[in-house]
């Protein structure tokens, strides 16, 4: 079975690149997941006061709830979708996500939750595309 992989972070744009793929998706009964990756907290700011992987775990919940939201938003598919929120480094994390368990491609929003609106194309989606092994679908 075909598997495409799309990586979420809450925005819009995330969720116009979730709906794309399911639009792919759906026709070949394909498999769907949404991956959700939380940067690693560094040192710091917080780590003085809670242990780090309190930190990583209420970020996971966090990402779970994000994901539950993207789902809602996309509506009813014919397809089950598989939700992931994960720790790590994202544009490594979603790349290597791709390649390892062998997902056609990953797709992602052309920009997101980032500040910084005049960018083109924000920094996850610039580096994946650099990165990634696997194609790349950036979905404007
Ligand atoms: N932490 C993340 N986990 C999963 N997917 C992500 C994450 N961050 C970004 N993405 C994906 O990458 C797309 C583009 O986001 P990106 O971070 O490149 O833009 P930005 O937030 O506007 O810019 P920047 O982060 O450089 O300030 C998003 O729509 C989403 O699909
Ligand atoms: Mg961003």
């Amino acid at each position: 079975m075909k598997r495409f992989l799309v990586a979420v972070d809450g925005s819009e744009a995330s969720v116009k690149a979730v709906r794309a793929v399911l639009s792919l998706a759906e026709p070949l009964g394909a498999g769907v997941t949404l991956l959700y990756v939380v940067p690693p907290a560094v040192g710091g700011v917080g780590a003085a006061w809670a242990p780090l992987d309190e930190i990583h775990a209420s970020e996971v919940k966090h990402g779970q709830k994000v994901l539950a939201e993207v789902l809602a938003a996309v509506g009813q598919s014919a397809l089950s979708i598989e939700t992931r929120a994960v720790v790590g480094p994202p544009v490594e994390t979603i790349a290597s996500t791709a390649a390892d368990e062998d997902y056609e491609l990953v797709a992602v929003g052309s920009t997101g939750k980032g500040a910084v609106k005049r960018l083109l194309l924000g920094s996850t989606a610039d580096r994946l595309v650099q990165l990634s092994q696997k194609p790349v679908l950036v979905v404007r």
